[in-house]
Protein backbone atom coordinates (compact mmCIF):
# COMPACT_ATOMS: atom_id res chain seq x y z
CA UNK A 1 0.00 0.00 0.00
CA UNK A 2 1.39 3.51 -1.00
CA UNK A 3 1.52 5.48 2.31
CA UNK A 4 2.52 9.08 0.73
CA UNK A 5 -0.73 11.07 0.37
CA UNK A 6 -1.67 11.23 -3.48
CA UNK A 7 -3.36 14.35 -5.18
CA UNK A 8 -3.42 15.33 -9.16
CA UNK A 9 -4.79 17.24 -11.75
CA UNK A 10 -7.79 15.74 -13.82
CA UNK A 11 -8.80 17.05 -17.71
CA UNK A 12 -9.02 16.40 -21.00
CA UNK A 13 -5.85 16.97 -22.99
CA UNK A 14 -4.14 18.64 -20.43
CA UNK A 15 -0.56 17.04 -21.44
CA UNK A 16 0.72 20.38 -21.19
CA UNK A 17 -0.87 21.29 -17.58
CA UNK A 18 1.55 23.43 -14.72
CA UNK A 19 0.08 21.54 -12.17
CA UNK A 20 2.19 18.93 -11.31
CA UNK A 21 5.44 21.14 -11.57
CA UNK A 22 3.28 23.99 -9.28
CA UNK A 23 2.28 21.15 -6.71
CA UNK A 24 5.69 19.94 -6.50
CA UNK A 25 7.47 23.51 -5.68
CA UNK A 26 5.08 23.76 -3.23
CA UNK A 27 5.53 20.69 -1.13
CA UNK A 28 9.34 21.20 -1.56
CA UNK A 29 9.15 24.72 -0.21
CA UNK A 30 6.81 23.56 2.77
CA UNK A 31 8.02 20.10 3.11
CA UNK A 32 4.81 17.93 2.76
CA UNK A 33 4.73 14.61 1.93
CA UNK A 34 3.26 14.16 -0.62
CA UNK A 35 2.67 13.00 -4.92
CA UNK A 36 0.98 14.80 -7.71
CA UNK A 37 0.03 13.21 -11.22
CA UNK A 38 -1.86 13.90 -13.98
CA UNK A 39 -5.00 12.09 -14.92
CA UNK A 40 -5.92 12.67 -18.72
CA UNK A 41 -9.25 11.59 -18.64
CA UNK A 42 -12.17 12.24 -21.10
CA UNK A 43 -15.48 12.97 -20.19
CA UNK A 44 -17.19 9.91 -20.38
CA UNK A 45 -14.96 8.01 -17.81
CA UNK A 46 -14.39 11.27 -15.72
CA UNK A 47 -16.60 10.16 -12.66
CA UNK A 48 -15.58 6.63 -12.65
CA UNK A 49 -11.87 7.51 -12.58
CA UNK A 50 -12.30 9.91 -9.74
CA UNK A 51 -14.21 7.54 -7.71
CA UNK A 52 -11.71 4.92 -8.07
CA UNK A 53 -9.07 7.82 -6.94
CA UNK A 54 -11.11 8.44 -3.65
CA UNK A 55 -11.66 5.07 -3.09
CA UNK A 56 -7.94 3.39 -3.42
CA UNK A 57 -6.82 6.16 -0.99
CA UNK A 58 -5.88 9.35 -3.09
CA UNK A 59 -6.30 12.49 -0.69
CA UNK A 60 -7.52 15.52 -3.54
CA UNK A 61 -8.11 16.46 -6.70
CA UNK A 62 -7.76 19.68 -8.93
CA UNK A 63 -10.35 19.46 -11.76
CA UNK A 64 -9.94 21.23 -15.21
CA UNK A 65 -11.26 21.87 -18.16
CA UNK A 66 -14.21 20.14 -18.82
CA UNK A 67 -14.99 18.69 -16.01
CA UNK A 68 -15.43 21.51 -13.51
CA UNK A 69 -19.26 21.38 -14.48
CA UNK A 70 -19.11 17.71 -13.40
CA UNK A 71 -16.93 17.59 -10.63
CA UNK A 72 -19.81 20.30 -9.37
CA UNK A 73 -22.62 17.47 -9.74
CA UNK A 74 -20.66 14.79 -8.20
CA UNK A 75 -18.97 16.43 -4.80
CA UNK A 76 -21.13 15.60 -1.89
CA UNK A 77 -21.12 18.70 -0.28
CA UNK A 78 -20.03 22.28 -1.85
CA UNK A 79 -18.43 25.95 -0.52
CA UNK A 80 -21.20 28.23 -0.75
CA UNK A 81 -18.38 29.79 -3.47
CA UNK A 82 -18.03 26.40 -5.58
CA UNK A 83 -22.41 26.37 -5.36
CA UNK A 84 -22.39 30.21 -6.59
CA UNK A 85 -19.75 29.26 -9.45
CA UNK A 86 -21.61 26.20 -10.61
CA UNK A 87 -18.52 24.82 -10.68
CA UNK A 88 -15.62 22.95 -9.34
CA UNK A 89 -11.78 23.06 -9.38
CA UNK A 90 -11.09 21.43 -6.04
CA UNK A 91 -11.49 17.88 -4.64
CA UNK A 92 -10.80 16.48 -0.94
CA UNK A 93 -11.64 13.32 0.63
CA UNK A 94 -13.68 14.46 4.00
CA UNK A 95 -14.88 12.43 6.80
CA UNK A 96 -15.12 10.11 3.51
CA UNK A 97 -17.40 12.36 1.43
CA UNK A 98 -16.74 14.38 -1.76
CA UNK A 99 -16.11 17.54 -0.61
CA UNK A 100 -15.92 20.66 -3.78
CA UNK A 101 -14.57 23.86 -3.40
CA UNK A 102 -13.69 26.92 -6.19
CA UNK A 103 -10.57 28.42 -5.88
CA UNK A 104 -10.32 30.09 -9.56
CA UNK A 105 -11.81 33.37 -8.27
CA UNK A 106 -9.55 33.45 -5.24
CA UNK A 107 -7.02 32.99 -7.49
CA UNK A 108 -7.84 35.71 -9.87
CA UNK A 109 -8.10 38.16 -7.61
CA UNK A 110 -5.00 37.44 -5.27
CA UNK A 111 -3.18 37.64 -8.47
CA UNK A 112 -4.68 40.84 -10.08
CA UNK A 113 -4.53 42.67 -6.55
CA UNK A 114 -1.30 41.03 -4.89
CA UNK A 115 0.83 40.21 -7.78
CA UNK A 116 0.01 42.79 -10.06
CA UNK A 117 -0.82 45.33 -7.86
CA UNK A 118 -4.18 46.58 -9.54
CA UNK A 119 -6.87 47.89 -7.24
CA UNK A 120 -10.32 46.48 -8.00
CA UNK A 121 -12.05 48.57 -5.29
CA UNK A 122 -13.82 51.00 -7.58
CA UNK A 123 -12.40 49.74 -10.94
CA UNK A 124 -14.72 49.93 -14.12
CA UNK A 125 -14.51 45.87 -15.77
CA UNK A 126 -15.63 44.54 -18.29
CA UNK A 127 -15.85 41.09 -18.61
CA UNK A 128 -15.32 39.21 -22.08
CA UNK A 129 -17.40 35.60 -22.25
CA UNK A 130 -20.32 34.41 -20.12
CA UNK A 131 -19.44 30.61 -20.10
CA UNK A 132 -18.09 28.46 -17.13
CA UNK A 133 -15.02 30.49 -16.72
CA UNK A 134 -17.30 33.80 -16.65
CA UNK A 135 -19.39 32.83 -14.24
CA UNK A 136 -16.52 31.80 -11.21
CA UNK A 137 -14.99 34.76 -10.98
CA UNK A 138 -18.06 37.03 -10.77
CA UNK A 139 -18.60 36.93 -7.19
CA UNK A 140 -15.13 37.70 -6.32
CA UNK A 141 -14.64 40.53 -8.05
CA UNK A 142 -18.36 41.69 -6.80
CA UNK A 143 -17.07 41.33 -3.75
CA UNK A 144 -13.73 43.00 -4.37
CA UNK A 145 -15.89 46.16 -4.65
CA UNK A 146 -15.66 46.64 -8.78
CA UNK A 147 -17.86 49.41 -9.11
CA UNK A 148 -19.41 48.34 -12.56
CA UNK A 149 -19.04 44.15 -13.88
CA UNK A 150 -19.97 45.09 -17.74
CA UNK A 151 -20.76 41.07 -19.37
CA UNK A 152 -19.65 41.10 -23.48
CA UNK A 153 -20.44 37.98 -24.82
CA UNK A 154 -20.67 36.81 -28.47
CA UNK A 155 -24.42 35.39 -28.00
CA UNK A 156 -25.76 38.46 -25.78
CA UNK A 157 -28.65 36.59 -24.18
CA UNK A 158 -26.03 34.57 -22.72
CA UNK A 159 -24.57 37.34 -20.88
CA UNK A 160 -27.74 38.94 -19.94
CA UNK A 161 -28.65 35.62 -17.84
CA UNK A 162 -25.59 35.29 -15.75
CA UNK A 163 -26.08 38.87 -15.08
CA UNK A 164 -29.42 38.53 -14.22
CA UNK A 165 -28.37 35.06 -11.98
CA UNK A 166 -25.55 37.89 -9.92
CA UNK A 167 -27.61 40.79 -9.53
CA UNK A 168 -27.96 40.63 -6.51
CA UNK A 169 -24.88 40.72 -5.70
CA UNK A 170 -23.54 43.92 -7.16
CA UNK A 171 -23.05 46.09 -9.92
CA UNK A 172 -23.58 43.28 -12.67
CA UNK A 173 -24.80 44.07 -16.21
CA UNK A 174 -24.76 42.76 -19.74
CA UNK A 175 -23.19 44.94 -22.45
CA UNK A 176 -26.02 46.85 -24.98
CA UNK A 177 -26.98 44.31 -27.06
CA UNK A 178 -26.34 46.49 -30.18
CA UNK A 179 -23.80 44.69 -31.38
CA UNK A 180 -21.17 41.58 -31.28
CA UNK A 181 -22.76 39.93 -34.07
CA UNK A 182 -23.80 42.55 -36.06
CA UNK A 183 -20.45 44.83 -36.27
CA UNK A 184 -17.86 41.49 -35.35
CA UNK A 185 -14.79 41.90 -33.44
CA UNK A 186 -14.96 45.98 -33.62
CA UNK A 187 -18.71 45.73 -31.71
CA UNK A 188 -19.78 49.42 -30.54
CA UNK A 189 -20.55 49.40 -26.78
CA UNK A 190 -20.96 52.95 -25.20
CA UNK A 191 -18.54 51.72 -22.36
CA UNK A 192 -15.40 53.63 -22.55
CA UNK A 193 -11.95 52.80 -21.36
CA UNK A 194 -12.58 50.35 -18.78
CA UNK A 195 -9.92 49.74 -16.10
CA UNK A 196 -10.29 45.86 -16.15
CA UNK A 197 -10.90 43.76 -19.30
CA UNK A 198 -10.75 40.21 -18.69
CA UNK A 199 -10.88 37.99 -21.19
CA UNK A 200 -12.80 34.39 -19.82
CA UNK A 201 -13.65 32.83 -23.11
CA UNK A 202 -12.84 30.46 -24.69
CA UNK A 203 -11.44 32.38 -27.89
CA UNK A 204 -7.40 32.20 -27.22
CA UNK A 205 -7.60 28.55 -26.99
CA UNK A 206 -8.44 28.37 -30.58
CA UNK A 207 -6.10 31.56 -31.56
CA UNK A 208 -9.07 33.85 -31.98
CA UNK A 209 -9.95 37.20 -30.71
CA UNK A 210 -13.48 37.48 -28.83
CA UNK A 211 -15.24 40.54 -29.60
CA UNK A 212 -14.43 43.60 -27.76
CA UNK A 213 -16.55 47.07 -27.54
CA UNK A 214 -14.89 49.96 -29.46
CA UNK A 215 -13.53 52.20 -27.13
CA UNK A 216 -12.93 49.75 -24.57
CA UNK A 217 -9.48 50.57 -23.83
CA UNK A 218 -8.11 53.49 -22.31
CA UNK A 219 -4.60 54.47 -21.50
CA UNK A 220 -5.24 53.04 -18.15
CA UNK A 221 -6.32 49.60 -19.26
CA UNK A 222 -5.30 46.46 -17.57
CA UNK A 223 -5.97 43.68 -19.80
CA UNK A 224 -5.63 40.10 -18.57
CA UNK A 225 -6.56 37.34 -20.45
CA UNK A 226 -7.22 33.32 -18.05
CA UNK A 227 -6.07 32.13 -20.61
CA UNK A 228 -2.09 31.22 -21.09
CA UNK A 229 0.95 29.89 -23.53
CA UNK A 230 3.88 29.82 -24.51
CA UNK A 231 3.79 32.88 -26.38
CA UNK A 232 1.14 36.07 -26.01
CA UNK A 233 -2.03 34.98 -26.37
CA UNK A 234 -4.32 37.01 -29.63
CA UNK A 235 -6.10 38.62 -27.18
CA UNK A 236 -2.45 39.85 -25.09
CA UNK A 237 -1.39 40.66 -28.06
CA UNK A 238 -4.17 42.58 -29.53
CA UNK A 239 -4.50 44.55 -25.89
CA UNK A 240 -1.08 45.72 -25.99
CA UNK A 241 -1.14 46.77 -29.82
CA UNK A 242 -4.90 48.70 -29.13
CA UNK A 243 -2.46 50.34 -26.04
CA UNK A 244 -3.56 49.04 -23.02
CA UNK A 245 -1.15 50.37 -20.01
CA UNK A 246 -0.60 46.50 -19.66
CA UNK A 247 -1.58 43.47 -20.70
CA UNK A 248 -0.78 39.46 -19.13
CA UNK A 249 -2.01 35.92 -19.19
CA UNK A 250 -3.14 33.93 -16.29
CA UNK A 251 -0.51 31.96 -15.18
CA UNK A 252 -0.56 33.92 -11.58
CA UNK A 253 -3.98 32.90 -11.99
CA UNK A 254 -2.96 29.40 -12.11
CA UNK A 255 -0.44 29.65 -9.76
CA UNK A 256 -2.90 31.37 -7.21
CA UNK A 257 -5.53 28.92 -7.20
CA UNK A 258 -3.23 26.05 -6.91
CA UNK A 259 -1.56 27.60 -3.60
CA UNK A 260 -5.37 27.40 -2.12
CA UNK A 261 -5.98 24.50 -3.17
CA UNK A 262 -2.99 23.23 -1.78
CA UNK A 263 -4.32 25.27 1.99
CA UNK A 264 -7.52 23.19 1.88
CA UNK A 265 -5.52 20.02 1.08
CA UNK A 266 -2.90 20.58 3.83
CA UNK A 267 -3.59 23.25 5.58
CA UNK A 268 -0.08 25.16 5.06
CA UNK A 269 0.17 28.23 2.75
CA UNK A 270 2.82 28.07 0.38
CA UNK A 271 4.48 31.12 -0.96
CA UNK A 272 3.91 31.48 -4.38
CA UNK A 273 6.41 34.41 -5.60
CA UNK A 274 9.19 32.02 -6.05
CA UNK A 275 7.26 29.78 -8.27
CA UNK A 276 5.89 32.87 -10.30
CA UNK A 277 9.38 33.74 -10.76
CA UNK A 278 10.39 29.61 -11.65
CA UNK A 279 7.60 29.86 -14.38
CA UNK A 280 8.47 33.02 -15.84
CA UNK A 281 5.20 34.29 -15.39
CA UNK A 282 6.30 37.49 -13.84
CA UNK A 283 9.66 39.47 -15.08
CA UNK A 284 10.98 40.92 -11.83
CA UNK A 285 10.97 44.69 -12.00
CA UNK A 286 13.83 46.23 -13.45
CA UNK A 287 16.76 47.80 -10.69
CA UNK A 288 15.74 50.65 -9.77
CA UNK A 289 17.96 53.13 -11.28
CA UNK A 290 19.31 56.79 -9.94
CA UNK A 291 18.51 59.73 -11.16
CA UNK A 292 21.42 61.38 -13.06
P1 LIG B 1 -15.45 27.72 -20.38
O1 LIG B 1 -15.81 26.72 -19.35
O2 LIG B 1 -14.01 27.66 -20.83
O3 LIG B 1 -15.88 29.11 -20.03
P2 LIG B 1 -17.74 27.53 -22.10
O4 LIG B 1 -18.63 27.43 -20.93
O5 LIG B 1 -17.96 26.66 -23.29
O6 LIG B 1 -16.23 27.27 -21.72
O7 LIG B 1 -17.76 29.06 -22.59
C1 LIG B 1 -16.94 29.54 -23.60
C2 LIG B 1 -17.10 31.05 -23.70
O8 LIG B 1 -16.20 31.55 -24.68
C3 LIG B 1 -18.48 31.51 -24.13
O9 LIG B 1 -18.73 32.78 -23.57
C4 LIG B 1 -18.32 31.62 -25.65
O10 LIG B 1 -19.21 32.50 -26.27
P3 LIG B 1 -20.71 32.02 -26.64
O11 LIG B 1 -21.45 31.91 -25.34
O12 LIG B 1 -21.25 33.11 -27.49
O13 LIG B 1 -20.56 30.71 -27.35
C5 LIG B 1 -16.94 32.20 -25.71
N1 LIG B 1 -16.22 31.95 -26.98
C6 LIG B 1 -15.66 30.81 -27.41
N2 LIG B 1 -15.04 30.97 -28.59
C7 LIG B 1 -15.22 32.28 -28.93
C8 LIG B 1 -14.82 33.08 -30.04
N3 LIG B 1 -14.12 32.58 -31.05
N4 LIG B 1 -15.17 34.39 -30.04
C9 LIG B 1 -15.89 34.90 -29.02
N5 LIG B 1 -16.30 34.20 -27.94
C10 LIG B 1 -15.98 32.90 -27.90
Amino acid sequence: MNSIDRYAVIGSNIGHSRSPQIHAMFAKATRQAMEYGLLDVPPPAFSTVVRNFFRDGGRGLNVTVPHKAAAHRLADTLTPRANRAGAVNTLAAVDGKLHGDNTDGAGLVRDLTVNLGCRLEGARVLLLGAGGAARGIISPLLEAGVSALVINNRHPARARQLAKEFSDLGPVTAAPATTAAIRGRTAVSDDAGYELIINATSASLHGELPQIPNHAVGTQTFAYDLAYGERDTVFVHWARGAGAARAVMGLGMLVEQAAESFFIWRGVRPDTAHVLEALGARTPPPPLSSPG
